[in-house]
């Protein structure tokens, strides 16, 4: 693990344009800093999809074809603490329907805080959980015969290139049985004047969050960078459609890290590029299925339009 951040640092880097994955964000401070960027009001992506597990539950269950007699497998990728999902999950409960939620994340201690607040609030829900890396569990049980649901929400697949999405819905289709479905939540295309906020709020959270991989890498791999001489830059442009976070240098700087035996230059107004956040229409969503044996059946929207969960089938 720590060498693998080790050299995607050291490779980010090195190159012209210089670049961190934002997969790295996501050490303890980092998820703590999501929590508070999840309740941000600017944030629009949690409250739509929150709007959509809370206020079309049934539709939700109706479009995935569930029947009351028939088992499944609900499995979840990147669990998080499952607040959309316990919406869902009270709903079967409460309806009969006849399920075991699994969910897959890389944390053992995510799993573990999901397990215990899942006992308490939704005791009869059956829960089986599974640490490791989503593809390497998916593929353990893939020739159990039971039908599969699998959720992927929060717009977690827009952090990746389209072709790198691509790969992943393959991967992910591959996993799959004919008729098992896949609940895919994304955020849609909208107006920068919506898009940009959402990661330029005026707390400065975000910018804490993207700073915090600098901060990262001085603690683990002993590097002196001065976090006060880097700017949060966001870009979005609505014909994209891809937000952008960079890091840019304030000024001309050096920065040694000690794990490389290196040191970096920075020019003033240099950038470093942190995270794309893809957000989707129709047309995108079918360019990265159409080499997938996965089909869109149906989307469910928010009242504001602003995001979508598609329900897709494996043909
Ligand atoms: C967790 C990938 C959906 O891209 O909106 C939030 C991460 N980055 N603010 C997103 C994020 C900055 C988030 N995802």
């Amino acid at each position: 693990m720590i060498d693998n951040f080790k050299n995607d640092v050291d490779e980010g880097l090195s190159k012209s344009k210089k670049t961190l994955a934002s997969k790295y964000f996501y050490d303890t401070k980092g998820d703590a800093i999501f929590v508070e960027i999840m309740k941000m009001p600017e944030y629009y992506l949690f409250n739509a999809e929150m709007d959509i597990f809370k206020n079309q539950t049934q539709d939700l269950i109706d479009n995935l074809g569930l029947e009351k007699k028939t088992f499944f497998e609900l499995v979840e990728l990147g669990a998080g603490d499952g607040t959309k999902t316990k919406q869902l999950l009270k709903k079967l409960n409460d309806d009969g329907y006849h399920f075991e939620y699994v969910p897959i994340d890389i944390s053992q201690n995510a799993l573990h805080q999901l397990e215990t607040s899942l006992r308490k609030e939704l005791p009869h829900v059956n829960v089986t959980k599974r640490q490791g890396e989503y593809f390497k569990v998916l593929s353990s049980f893939k020739d159990t015969k039971a039908l599969k649901v699998v959720l992927f929400l929060g717009s977690n697949i827009g952090n990746l290139l389209d072709e790198n999405a691509q790969r992943f819905i393959t991967s992910l289709s591959e996993s799959l049985n004919t008729n098992d479905k896949v609940l895919l939540g994304v955020d849609l295309i909208k107006s920068a004047d919506i898009v940009l906020p959402a990661y330029n709020d005026k707390q400065g959270i975000t910018k804490r969050f993207n700073l915090n991989v600098l901060e990262r890498i001085n603690r683990e791999l002993r590097a002196n960078f001065n976090l006060d001489e880097f700017d949060h830059v966001p870009e979005y442009t609505e014909e994209e459609g891809i937000a952008k976070s960079f890091l840019v240098s304030k000024i001309d700087q050096k920065v040694t890290i000690g794990a490389l035996q290196k040191v970096f230059d920075f020019k003033k107004g240099e950038k470093i590029h942190t995270e794309i956040s893809r957000k989707y229409n129709d047309t995108i969503l079918n360019t990265i299925l159409k080499d997938s044996h996965l089909k869109i059946i149906s989307k469910l929207t928010d009242s504001k339009q602003y995001f979508a969960d598609y329900i897709l089938e494996k043909v």
